[in-house]
C-alpha cells in the first residue's frame, strides 16, 4: 500500500516504475514473513541511492496503529560515494538512517554504534546485490548473529520474525567478542550479476564441494550464468532492464561480462538462456544449503515478472521454527 501511489503515479517513467514495481514486490514479501514491523533495524546491503529503505520506511511511517510505538532503524551499506541519495531527508522523530560507505567485506556489524545501542533485531535487505556482495552481506549478517561458542555455550532458540524485541534474550547476537547487537530475524535480497561472484567468497562452497564441484566448475558456471539476462541477445546488447539512471558506479556493477564464448555456435539462445539460469540456481542452491546450515529456511521466489527485470529472483530466509545455533 505504501507505493500504491507511486506506481499509479502517469509521471514516473517506465524506469522508475519497474522500480517501483520491484521495491513493492520486496516489501510485500518482507511484510508475508512477518519481518515488516517497527522496533527492528533493517540493513539495507548495496543500497544504491537509497530508495529500498525510503519504501520501507514509508511503509512503516504509515503503518497506522504502530506509528511511533516503536523505534525504527535504517543502516544502509554502500561502497560507493552515490549522487541523489534519498535518504538524508528523512528526519521523523523514533527514526533513525545511517549510510555507512564502506565494502561490505569490510563490514564488521558489531562495531556499528547504531546496533549496539538499541540491539534492535536486524533484518536485511537488498536489491540487485550483485554476485560476490551477496555471498559478502550473507557472512556479515550471520557471522554478526552468530550465537555464542557452541564449545561453552548452550544452544539457544532464535527468534521468530514476529516477536518483539523485547523478547531477545540477552546476549541473543554476537558472534563478536565485547560488544553485542541483535539476533537477526530474516532477510529478503533480490539477487543479480552472478557471474560477478567468486569462489573465495562464495557461500556455497561446501554445497558444491559434497558434489565434487570446486574452484574451476564454479567459474564455469558463473560464467554461464550470464546466459540466462544475455544468452537471447548478441552477447553486451541491451543486458538488463534493472538499470536505472544516475546511480553513478551502480550502472557499471550491471556490465554483463564480455563474452566471446565459442558456445555461441554450438547452442541456440533458448539453450543458452535454459543454461544460465540453471547455473544461477545452482550458485543460489549453495546459498540456501548455508543458509540451513546456519538454521535459516529459505526460499527462491519470483518476485517479479521477466518484463519487469530479468533478474528476477528474490532469496528469503527466517530462521527455521524450531531451529537451534549450530
Ligand atoms: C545494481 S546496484 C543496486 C542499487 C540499489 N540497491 C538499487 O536497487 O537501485 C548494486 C549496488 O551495490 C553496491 N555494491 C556492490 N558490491 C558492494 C560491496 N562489496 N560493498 C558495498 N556495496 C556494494 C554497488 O556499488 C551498487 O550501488
Amino acid at each position: 500500500p505504501a507505493l500504491q501511489e507511486e506506481l499509479v503515479n502517469p509521471k514516473n517513467g517506465d524506469p522508475a516504475h519497474k522500480h517501483l514495481k520491484q521495491q513493492a514486490s520486496i516489501l510485500g514479501h518482507l511484510d508475508e514473513l512477518g519481518l515488516l514491523r517497527r522496533g527492528r533495524c533493517f540493513v539495507e546491503f548495496g543500497a544504491g541511492r537509497g530508495k529500498l529503505s525510503h519504501w520501507i520506511h514509508e511503509a512503516l511511517k504509515n503503518n497506522g496503529d504502530l506509528k511511533g510505538s516503536e523505534d525504527l532503524q535504517l543502516l544502509l551499506v554502500e561502497r560507493s560515494s552515490i549522487r541523489f541519495k534519498v535518504d538524508g531527508k528523512h528526519q521523523d522523530a523514533g527514526v533513525q538512517f545511517e549510510r555507512l560507505q564502506v565494502d561490505i567485506e569490510h563490514l564488521d556489524l558489531c562495531k556499528v554504534p547504531l546496533l549496539q545501542d538499541k540491539k534492535f533485531p536486524l533484518v536485511g535487505v537488498g536489491k540487485h546485490l550483485c554476485g560476490a556482495a551477496t555471498d559478502l552481506a550473507l557472512r556479515c549478517l550471520l557471522e554478526t548473529s552468530r550465537l555464542r561458542d557452541p564449545e561453552t555455550e548452550p544452544p539457544q532458540k532464535r527468534l521468530k520474525p514476529s516477536e518483539p524485541a523485547a523478547e531477545a534474550s540477552p546476549g541473543d547476537s554476537g558472534a563478536c567478542s565485547g560488544a553485542s547487537v541483535g539476533p537477526v530475524l530474516g532477510l529478503a535480497v533480490a539477487l543479480c550479476c552472478h557471474h560477478r561472484c567468486e569462489w573465495r567468497h562464495f557461500v556455497g562452497r561446501q554445497f558444491f564441494l559434497e558434489r565434487g564441484l570446486g574452484a574451476a566448475e564454479f567459474s564455469a558456471f558463473c560464467r554461464m550464468s550470464s546466459w540466462a539476462t544475455c544468452g537471447g541477445r548478441p552477447a553486451n546488447q541491451d543486458y538488463s532492464s534493472h538499470q536505472s539512471t544516475n546511480q553513478g558506479r551502480a550502472e557499471e556493477e550491471h556490465e554483463p561480462l564480455d563474452e566471446t564464448d565459442t558456445m555461441n555456435k554450438f547452442l541456440s539462445a533458448v539453450e543458452r538462456e535454459k543454461i544460465g539460469r540453471l547455473c544461477k540456481r545452482l550458485i543460489d542452491s549453495g546459498r540456501c544449503h548455508f543458509l540451513k546450515s546456519q538454521g535459516f529456511s529459505s526460499r527462491l521466489t519470483c518476485y517479479t515478472d521477466q518484463g519487469v527485470t530479468l533478474e528476477n529472483v528474490l532469496l528469503t530466509a527466517v530462521p527455521s521454527s524450531s531451529s537451534i545455533y549450530f
